[in-house]
């Protein structure tokens, strides 16, 4: 094992860091035309199966071992290992030089001359930062979400990376969970269409095309359903929970022909998912035929033991292969146990031979057999001016406007005096975000920066920063920012988290603005001038007693390198908010897991059941009749809904249109909506739809995400937004695990958010 210790934080890491023949007529279904294309003429097929009749054993369990790279040296040991055949995939290493000196010692002095496969965590940009994930989600745009993933890929694969371990598409309901900064929120369909997106951004039309990388879709599965969002956490999910909620992203990421998955740490239902054979051989390679190779998480092979599945590391490496983990990451169970196994007869050789076909398949699909090496000049430079501009986009289309009070937004041009406060408004290495192994905050312009630039002169701008770091409790700072703030007729400040509280095992049990964030609210507000929250974060905080202390709250998650620019244009009104929750806002911890997704109960909380505890006589007498499912403290409705997230105009939703009232089961059925700008500002709207199966063999959710659209309407314009839906997009599984659309009666919303009021109902008949 390279991996010095697992308590390192990732990014250190670094320091130390597949005719027709065996595969069948199904997979050509399942390849992109350009690519059946290249595989007609059985080109690499012949030579697949040529090469593997020609490799040792020993050769074939290097084709399936990953090791961490070195940053930037080859140890002799290493070099010597890659020249006898020992390794398919090095991870972790970024400089040009060296990665193409490890290709020249795999392809030219390797016995077969296979080149490697070059990992990395590319998350949310390579050295140009785009939001995290999460903020990338708040867009819903999948057009823009792609245009950032292959800015990224075109990054990466300048340096010599031909794999990125992204996108995570782990739907997460917790705010707890470090990872939910990674995650694309809290909703299956949105999630599944942006992950297909971030697939085509990194892969393109053909994995050979410029400037493309392999994806991998991670973490196969349930590791976003840690138990209290703790990371690395037992998931215990239904099955149909796992196919309905779960799943469908990853299955979004095999229909746009994922190159990889990487099998999750997480057990599920008492099976880790890395010796899983019901995911990874009946979902992902029967039901699904997912045609690419499996990746294991960071030693997630042998940590089978340690979550007490098998007793020793043979056992775990016999397991993982039988169920289908073709490469092993970091630990070397694969190289070590392989051939006792073989001998045993507790793995065949077949299942050897079916993973390095398919980890051959990826390095023929990517062309690497043609084109081993990377020759940066043929790429673009690093964070240039374009990829800046892709970067900013996505950061202003990730900003979620959550309050703007007396339309204090944006600012007015009678504000002459701005104060900039707070541990985050100019922080350039905080607003990047978990997993930027590559990112660099000298790129980072931050929002002070920003409002320097664009707007001295004009206004008179004070800094301080209150709060040295967003946990800090040293109130050292207070003072001098309260002095700013007296001194301004408006104050931006800027809270939130640092990078390092969200991200792999950075999870919290508090999600309240950490460190003495609140009483800097508090002192500042004291000063009576009027305050805009703009808050960075990993995830939803807990923000409700901040509320009614601000005038308006910007909810920009980390936004990376270009969060000042595109903060600052929102601020004074060159771009409108456009961003919308991916996930619930709680109002308190205690609520977590609240998603709008919920199931109704037979007792549903109404605004009009709910007894707050004050309510509630001394000594009452136990009655539960007509109460409700709620807390006595807390209620049961969240801070900010799903799907929300305000504009500088206004948007009216009203005359909802069905094309007929009752469809046949296999039919369809069109939805619209007139949607019109009753405001001052030309902006962009995110129209949202929503049904409820209102009856069904197993009960289906109050309100499920089933489309969405964004529009730019001027002033005074409307527009109809209609969509489509058909038997497939109502379908579910029911108790016998099959996936069914039933007749009954639906209900459609349309509107700005998971609270849309404007609704129609259907039926759909047998
Ligand atoms: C993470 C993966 C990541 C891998 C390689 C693991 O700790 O869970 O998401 O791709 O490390 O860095």
């Amino acid at each position: 094992m390279i991996r010095s210790s697992d308590k390192s934080y990732p990014r250190f890491r670094i320091i130390n860091m597949f005719s027709l023949l065996f595969l069948g007529i199904v997979f050509f279904n399942h390849l992109p035309l350009d690519c059946l294309a290249q595989m007609k003429g059985d080109k690499y097929l012949s030579r697949i199966d040529s090469l593997i009749s020609r490799m040792t054993l020993q050769e074939k369990i290097g084709q399936m071992s990953q090791f961490n790279g070195f940053g930037g040296q080859i140890p002799d040991q290493f070099r010597e290992k890659i020249k006898a055949g020992l390794v398919g995939s090095v991870l972790n290493e970024v400089d040009p030089v060296t990665v193409n000196e490890l290709q020249r010692i795999a392809v030219e002095e390797s016995r077969l001359g296979i080149p490697l496969l070059i990992g990395r965590d590319v998350i949310h940009g390579f050295k140009t930062i785009l939001p995290i994930p999460l903020g990338q989600a708040a867009s819903w745009n999948p057009e823009l979400v792609e245009a950032g993933a292959r800015m990224a890929a075109l990054e990466a694969k300048s340096v010599g990376v031909n794999w990125t371990f992204a996108p995570m598409v782990d739907i997460t309901r917790d705010p707890r969970w470090g990872r939910i900064a990674e995650s694309l929120g809290e909703d299956p369909y949105l999630a599944s269409r942006l992950a297909a997106a971030m697939v085509r951004g990194f892969q393109g039309n053909h994995l050979s095309e410029h400037g493309r990388i392999a994806a991998c879709a991670k973490h196969f599965a349930g590791y976003g359903a840690a138990e209290g969002g703790r990371d690395y956490n037992t998931a215990n999910i239904p099955e149909n929970e796992l196919r309905d909620v779960y799943l469908p992203p990853f299955r979004a990421c095999v229909d746009q022909n994922v190159a990889t998955i990487m099998s999750a740490f997480n057990e599920v239902n008492g099976v880790p998912a890395t010796g899983n054979e019901f995911l990874l051989r009946q979902i992902l390679r029967q039901e699904w035929r997912f045609k690419g190779f499996v990746v294991s998480d960071w030693e997630s092979v042998i940590q089978q033991v340690t979550h007490g599945f098998l007793p020793d590391l043979e056992s775990a490496a016999a397991q993982a292969i039988k169920s289908g983990v073709d490469m092993e990451m970091a630990s070397t169970s694969y190289a070590d146990y392989i051939p006792g196994l073989l001998k045993s007869n507790r793995i065949t050789e077949e299942q050897i031979n079916e993973a390095v076909k398919r980890i051959l398949q990826v390095k023929f699909l990517l062309g690497l057999f043609e084109h081993p090496y990377t020759d940066s000049s043929e790429y673009p430079p690093l964070v240039n001016d374009a990829h800046r501009e892709i970067a900013k986009k996505i950061a202003t289309q990730s900003v979620v406007l959550l309050k703007n009070q007396n339309k204090i937004l944006p600012i007015s041009s009678q504000v002459k005096k701005i104060a900039v406060i707070g541990p985050l408004a100019n922080a350039p290495y905080e607003q990047l975000g978990t997993w930027i192994f590559d990112g660099e905050k000298k790129h980072s312009i931050t929002p002070y920066q920003a409002i320097r630039e664009y707007h001295d002169g004009f206004y008179e701008v004070a800094f301080a920063k209150g709060l040295e770091v967003s946990r800090t409790r040293d109130k050292k700072g207070f003072p001098e920012a309260i002095a700013a703030a007296q001194k301004s007729d408006i104050v931006l400040l800027f809270l939130g988290e640092e990078s390092i509280l969200s991200g792999e095992s950075h999870c919290r049990a508090d999600i309240d603005l950490p460190g003495a964030q609140e009483e800097l609210v508090e002192v500042i507000n004291q000063t009576g001038k009027p305050i805009v929250a703009v808050i960075l974060a990993g995830r939803p905080l807990t923000i409700r007693s901040i509320l009614d202390k601000v005038r308006a709250v910007v909810y920009a998650w980390h936004p990376g390198t270009m969060a000042g620019p595109a903060i600052v244009d929102l601020l004074f009104g060159v771009e409108s908010p456009s961003g919308k929750l991916p996930v619930t806002f709680p109002t308190h911890v205690g609520q977590i897991p609240i998603y709008y997704a919920h199931k109704n109960t037979g007792k549903p909380a109404t605004k009009e059941s709910w007894i707050k505890m004050e309510d509630i006589p001394v000594e009452a007498f136990q009655l539960s009749i007509g109460n409700t499912s709620h807390y006595l403290d807390e209620g049961f409705e969240p801070l900010f809904p799903f799907g929300y997230g305000l504009s500088y105009t206004k948007f009216e939703y009203k005359d909802i249109q069905l094309s007929q009232n009752e469809i046949p089961l296999q039919g369809q059925v069109e939805i619209s909506a007139l949607v019109t700008n009753t405001g001052e500002y030309g902006a962009d709207e995110i129209v949202q739809l929503y049904i409820r199966d209102l009856y069904a063999s197993c009960t289906q959710p109050v309100k499920e995400l089933k489309g969405f659209k964004r529009i730019h309407l001027n002033p005074g314009e409307s527009k109809r937004v209609t969509f489509k839906l058909n038997a497939e997009d109502l379908a579910f599984y029911n108790q016998q695990m099959q996936r069914v659309s039933e007749p009954g009666s639906f209900r459609v919303w349309i509107g700005g958010d998971s609270d849309a009021q404007l609704k129609a109902e259907f039926e759909v008949m047998e």
